[in-house]
This record gives C-alpha cells, structure tokens and sequence, in this order.
C-alpha cells in the first residue's frame, strides 16, 4: 500500500520585477536601504500588478510544477490552497487554480487560512490525506498578494513583505516523503498581527491594513520555531544534527540566525530566500524550497525541515526525506 506523501515536484512563481529597498525609499517611504537591510536581511521583493490576482500567481506556480514532473490537471486528486489574500471571499483560490489548471475529475478544492504558517498547514493536511488513502495526486500551493494588504504610510510594516506563490507536488509512495508533522495555534495573540478589518454592506469596516507587534512577534516567533522544529524531529527520533536542510517560513534574517543557533542547525544549512523575496507570506516556504531545488542543493535522501509562524498565532513545522 502507497500511504506516504512524497514530493515529486516544486515550482516557484514571482510576479514583476524585483522591488529593491531604494525603490521604496525612491516612491517616498521613510526609510532607508541600511535599516532594513540589517534589521531583517531583506533586499527586495516583488509585488504584483494591480491587475494581477493571487490566483494567477498560484496557477503560473502550479502550472510550472505540473510542467515539471509531466502530469496534467486531470492527474490530481487533491488542491489545497494555503493564502490569506483569496481573490474573492467565495469561492475558494483552490477552485478557481482547479478550473485553470484543466481539473475536471471533481476532486476536491479548499482553501487554507493560516497567513505565514498556511504552506504548513496545507501540506500537513495533504499528507494526512495520502495517509488514508483519500488522494494519490495533490497539489499543495502556498500563495499571496501581501501587498494588496499593506498601509505604505506605515514602514513598520510595507518594507517587510511581497507577493508570491510556491507550489508542491505530492504522490503517494511506500517509504515518506512526509516523515512527520505538527501544527499549533494559540488565538490569545491575535492582536499581534493581524488585518482588523470586516466587511459589511458592501464595504470593509474597520482597518484593512496589516497592524503588527513587531517585537512581540520577533519574540514569540524565535521560540515556537525552535519549539516545534523540536518536536517535530522527537515525532521522528532524529536530532537537530540530522537535518540537512531547514526551509524556514522568510521573514527576518535575524529570526532565522537565532533560531539556528539556538537548534545547533549550522547557518550553511539554512536555506535562506529573504534577501530576494522578502516575507511572502504562505508562499515563502514553497517558494524557498523552489529556489533550493533550482540551486542544486537538495539530494534524493537529505532531511529537510521546513518550519513557520504567523499571524494567530499559528505555527507548525513538517520533517521530509526529499
Ligand atoms: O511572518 C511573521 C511576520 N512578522 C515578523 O516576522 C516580524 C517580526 N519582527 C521583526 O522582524 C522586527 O520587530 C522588525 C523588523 C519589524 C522591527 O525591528 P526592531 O528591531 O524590532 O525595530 P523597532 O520596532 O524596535 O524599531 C526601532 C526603530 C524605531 O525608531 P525609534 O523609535 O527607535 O526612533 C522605528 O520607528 O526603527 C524605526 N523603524 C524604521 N526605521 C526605518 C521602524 N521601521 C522602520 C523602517 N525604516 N522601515
């Protein structure tokens, strides 16, 4: 019986051209390229056209990851969408991906709101689905339009994130693959980030803008990664010293490097996209795994731990055998 996830594809996909720190300064934010280059290791980000939608960046994702390992629409059993930009409030990205990609097998489609930890949340959710037998053939995509959600009068915060979409490609298979997962979320701090708004009669009530704690969640977001890179290697009886590869969830340099020292993860091994993407949200873990399979640096075999935080809070972290 096949009842492990394996990743048989990944594929990233970033809209426009990079939008590098001075840019920001240049359009007349108050800050500067030394700030933010040492306060969070980012460099640029890319933001999508006004026009473009977060599901056009997860089906060119998704579309690139199918391309990748030859299967089509119609090979899927499975589409999950980790985002926290839909776009629109219904239907979900997955199905309006499904109706793009050429799905028409009814499998089925549904959308995972877990903002930076959501690629986690979904690719968890998707093994456990190829654990029981309910899909062979899923397709896990992890994607936003952050900027959409950005106040640039508040530099505390539009500095720090970009637009993006990463997808992964499991089938089921003998051996994992997927060795293990832990999700975790904790509502009392969900002041600490967050977009306050709702909507009613037709309008959004309230602040539709990202409003962050920075240092409460810099503070919370160094512990619960090493917290539940912890537990995930105990679930799999590995130590820290066996991970080949850890894939963070790219939001600060500076959280990555405490991190790592702190789980004994030398910094060599610690894929690290944040210069280039900046926080791209659910989709900066697929989107780093992506830039790590492009660079070469995943052999068949390696241990790869892939861990995030977010809004919520919410966190989790999944171990896999490339
Ligand atoms: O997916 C999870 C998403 N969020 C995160 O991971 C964010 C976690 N937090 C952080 O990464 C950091 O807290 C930040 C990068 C957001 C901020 O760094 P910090 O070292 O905590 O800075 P701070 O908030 O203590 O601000 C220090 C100073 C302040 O000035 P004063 O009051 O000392 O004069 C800020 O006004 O830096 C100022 N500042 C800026 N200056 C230039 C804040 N943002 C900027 C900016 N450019 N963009």
């Amino acid at each position: 019986m096949k009842r492990f996830a394996r990743v048989a594809g990944v594929a990233g996909y970033l809209p426009g051209r990079p939008v590098t720190n001075d840019d920001l300064v240049a359009r007349g934010i108050n800050t500067s390229d030394e700030w933010i280059r040492t306060r969070t290791g980012i460099r640029q980000r890319h933001f999508a056209a006004s026009e473009e939608t977060t599901s056009d960046l997860a089906v060119a994702a998704a579309q690139a990851a199918l391309a990748e390992v030859g299967w089509t629409g119609n090979d899927l059993d499975l589409i999950v969408v980790a985002t926290t930009t839909p776009d629109m409030i219904f239907p979900s990205t997955a199905t309006i991906v499904q109706e793009r990609v050429g799905c028409t097998n009814g499998a089925p489609a549904f959308d995972v709101q877990a903002v930076c930890t959501g690629f986690v949340y979904a690719l968890a959710l998707a093994d456990q689905f190829v654990r029981l037998g309910e899909a062979q053939r899923a397709l896990v995509v992890g994607a936003d339009t952050f900027s959409r959600l950005l106040d640039f009068s508040d530099r505390t915060t539009c500095v720090l994130f970009g637009d993006g979409a990463g997808a992964v490609l499991l089938e089921a298979a003998d051996q994992p693959g997927v060795m293990a997962t832990r999700l975790h979320a904790d509502g009392r701090y969900r002041a600490a980030l967050c977009v306050p708004g709702q909507t009613a009669a037709g309008q959004v009530l309230g602040d539709p803008f990202v409003r962050m704690q920075g240092q409460t969640v810099f503070k919370f977001a160094v512990q619960a990664l090493v917290a539940v890179a912890e537990e995930v290697l105990a679930t799999a009886q590995l130590p820290a010293t066996a991970v080949d590869w850890w894939i963070p969830h790219q939001a600060n340099a500076r959280i990555l490097d405490a991190v790592a020292r702190r789980l004994g993860v030398t910094r060599e091994r610690v894929v690290e996209t944040v210069a280039l993407h900046g926080n791209t949200s659910a989709a900066s873990i697929p989107l780093a795994l992506a830039w790590a399979n492009s660079q070469g640096l995943l052999s068949r075999g390696d241990l790869v731990l892939l861990s995030a935080v977010g809004g919520g809070f919410t966190w989790g972290a999944a171990l896999l055998r490339w």
